[in-house]
This record gives structure tokens, C-alpha cells and sequence, in this order.
């Protein structure tokens, strides 16, 4: 029997901190967002649309959207979404936005653990869940978030997640390599937490256009981590009752320049340097919910 975990709310408060004083740096280095949602511009990168497929008229719930860039382009192409994070100023950012915009989406502030446990009790289900680039490290349960994704899919519905992949944490910034393979979910208690990844990506996460904004921002806010294997995504999506249906491992990472010396490709695909064998950096997945009711109820195997 696997011992069961509880989501880590006290540590989750401390990255709410974090993420409000991140996010604000983090939009700081985007030039006029509105203005470029109102031109037609999307964030969305072609792997998430590929393994998205057709959206239009579909229900997404998009988990950790941050300041709603991507659940905006989802609605943008037609989608029905409702966006959850636990960031007060992503949030408050994400709906302002939307009302810039003219872009109708649905935005939520909540830990995403709690939301679960609501949207079940009120019987809340959508098409699609969607979560992309950065989240699985701020998941404290994973086998529980597992449960709370097959919960409010619908029979039938599609769990769809784009991340960077976790063999690329066994970098340092230059490429050393100084960390195990992430597993297990230990937490990770860090003095600083989330950094200014935007500004070290330069034009690479600012679609409509760069601005210097805040400087050598060093987050006030400790942060919390939880270190998850691909393995242990797909097995606690298993066990949670999902079909896996596709599982894809991509040698480039997009829009963030995470490591020195990182060679830009088309469409912002950020690849290793030359003469550095190729490594996964980012995996794609679908997993299908079945038309039986899910079971949600930990296994004991
Ligand atoms: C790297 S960002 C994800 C960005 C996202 N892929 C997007 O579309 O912009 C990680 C997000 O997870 C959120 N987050 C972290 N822990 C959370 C939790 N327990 N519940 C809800 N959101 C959480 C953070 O506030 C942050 O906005």
C-alpha cells in the first residue's frame, strides 16, 4: 500500500506569495498584451494546438493559467474556458485582460486541491483539462491532482498537458549536470522562490514584444517545489482511471531559455549548442477519461 499523501496547503500558501510578486515581473517585460490579443495574436505554441486538436465550441478548464495569455488564446479559437490559479495578481491580471480584450473566458482563484473538491461537489465537468509549461512541479499530491483531473473530465473527455520535461532538471544553467533525476515528490524548500524566467528568455516568452520592466528582480517570497518523474505523471494518471493516448518527448523547449548558450530554432524552439547530443526538454501527453465512472478512491497496490 502507498502511503497517502495530502495536499501541502501551508507550503501552497507560501507559493501564492511567490507567484504574486513573480507574475508582476514577469507581465512587467510584455509589451501592451491587450493590444496584441486585439491584433489576433495567440501564446499558444503548435504542440499544445496539435495535441489540443479541434477546440471550437469545446469546455476547457485550464489549471495554473497564470495571468490567463494562454486560456485567452483558447477562447480566442472558440473554446468555452474557465482558468484556475492560485495567484491573486494572475488572476486580477488575467480578468482585466479578458475585459481589454473583449475575449470572454472565466477565471477562478483558488488552490487548485480545494477547486477540485468543489467543482466534484457541484458536479462541474468540461471536455478538455488542459495544464502546460510549469506546472507539475507545484503539484504536493500528485496521485490526488490525478483524481481531481479525471473528476471533472467528462465521460469521454480528454486530459491534455504540454511541460518541460523532467530529465532537463538534471542541468545546472550550464549544462552541468548536478541534480538526480527528479521522482518522488519530496518537497524542495527554496530561501527565493520563482524567478524572473521571462526577462533570462528575453523576446524568447514575450510575444507582443519585449520591455526591459523590472530588473534584477529577486523574489522576497520562499518557494516550494515537488520533484515528479515522467513516470510518475503517466502511472498516477493510470491509476486515477485515465487511458493514456499519447505520450511524446520533444528535443527543444519553447520560448524559455532555461540554459547558456541554447540555440534558437523556428517558431522559438530553443534547442541545446551545437555539438551537445540532443535530450528531451519538454513531453506532450493525452490521456482519455472512459465512458464508466471514474474510480477516485486511492489504489492500494
Ligand atoms: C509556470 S506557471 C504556469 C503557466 C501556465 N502554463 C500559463 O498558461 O501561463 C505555474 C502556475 O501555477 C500556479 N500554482 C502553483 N501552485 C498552485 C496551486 N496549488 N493551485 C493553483 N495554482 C497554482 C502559480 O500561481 C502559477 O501561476
Amino acid at each position: 500500500m502507498q502511503e497517502e499523501i495530502k495536499p501541502d496547503t501551508a507550503r501552497h500558501e507560501a507559493n501564492r506569495q511567490a507567484w504574486n510578486a513573480a507574475t508582476q515581473a514577469h507581465n512587467s517585460h510584455k509589451a501592451d498584451q491587450a493590444v496584441f490579443f486585439r491584433g489576433g495574436g495567440s501564446t499558444l505554441f503548435p504542440e499544445e494546438l496539435d495535441l489540443l486538436g479541434n477546440i471550437r465550441g469545446r469546455s476547457i478548464l485550464h489549471l495554473q493559467c497564470n495571468a490567463g495569455q494562454d486560456t485567452l488564446s483558447l477562447a480566442a479559437l472558440g473554446a468555452r474556458v474557465t482558468g484556475v490559479d492560485i495567484s491573486d495578481h494572475a488572476i486580477e491580471f488575467a480578468r482585466q485582460l479578458a475585459a481589454d480584450t473583449a475575449i470572454p473566458a472565466t477565471f477562478e482563484r483558488a488552490d487548485i486541491y480545494g477547486w477540485f473538491a468543489e467543482a466534484q461537489a457541484a458536479g462541474r465537468q468540461f471536455d478538455i483539462v488542459f495544464c502546460s509549461y510549469g506546472f507539475l512541479c507545484w503539484l504536493s499530491d500528485l496521485r490526488g491532482w490525478a483524481r481531481g483531473v479525471a473528476s471533472v473530465l467528462k465521460p469521454g473527455g480528454r486530459f491534455v498537458a504540454v511541460e518541460f520535461h523532467p530529465f532537463s532538471m538534471v542541468f545546472d544553467d550550464d549544462w552541468s549536470r548536478t541534480d538526480d533525476y527528479p521522482t518522488g515528490g519530496q518537497p524542495l524548500d527554496w530561501r527565493s522562490g520563482v524567478g524572473d524566467y521571462v526577462a533570462i528568455s528575453g523576446d524568447g516568452l514575450t510575444p507582443s514584444g519585449w520591455v526591459e520592466g523590472v530588473t534584477s528582480f529577486r523574489n522576497p517570497h520562499p518557494g516550494h517545489e515537488w520533484p515528479w518523474g515522467l513516470g510518475d505523471v503517466v502511472t498516477a494518471l493510470i491509476e486515477a482511471g485515465l487511458t493514456l493516448e499519447t505520450l511524446r518527448e520533444y528535443p527543444y523547449s519553447n520560448g524559455e531559455r532555461r540554459f547558456v548558450g541554447m540555440r534558437e530554432g523556428a517558431g522559438k524552439r530553443m534547442y541545446p549548442p551545437e555539438g551537445m547530443p540532443a535530450v528531451p526538454l519538454m513531453f506532450g501527453l493525452t490521456a482519455r477519461r472512459g465512458a464508466a465512472p471514474v474510480a477516485h478512491e486511492a489504489s492500494d497496490r
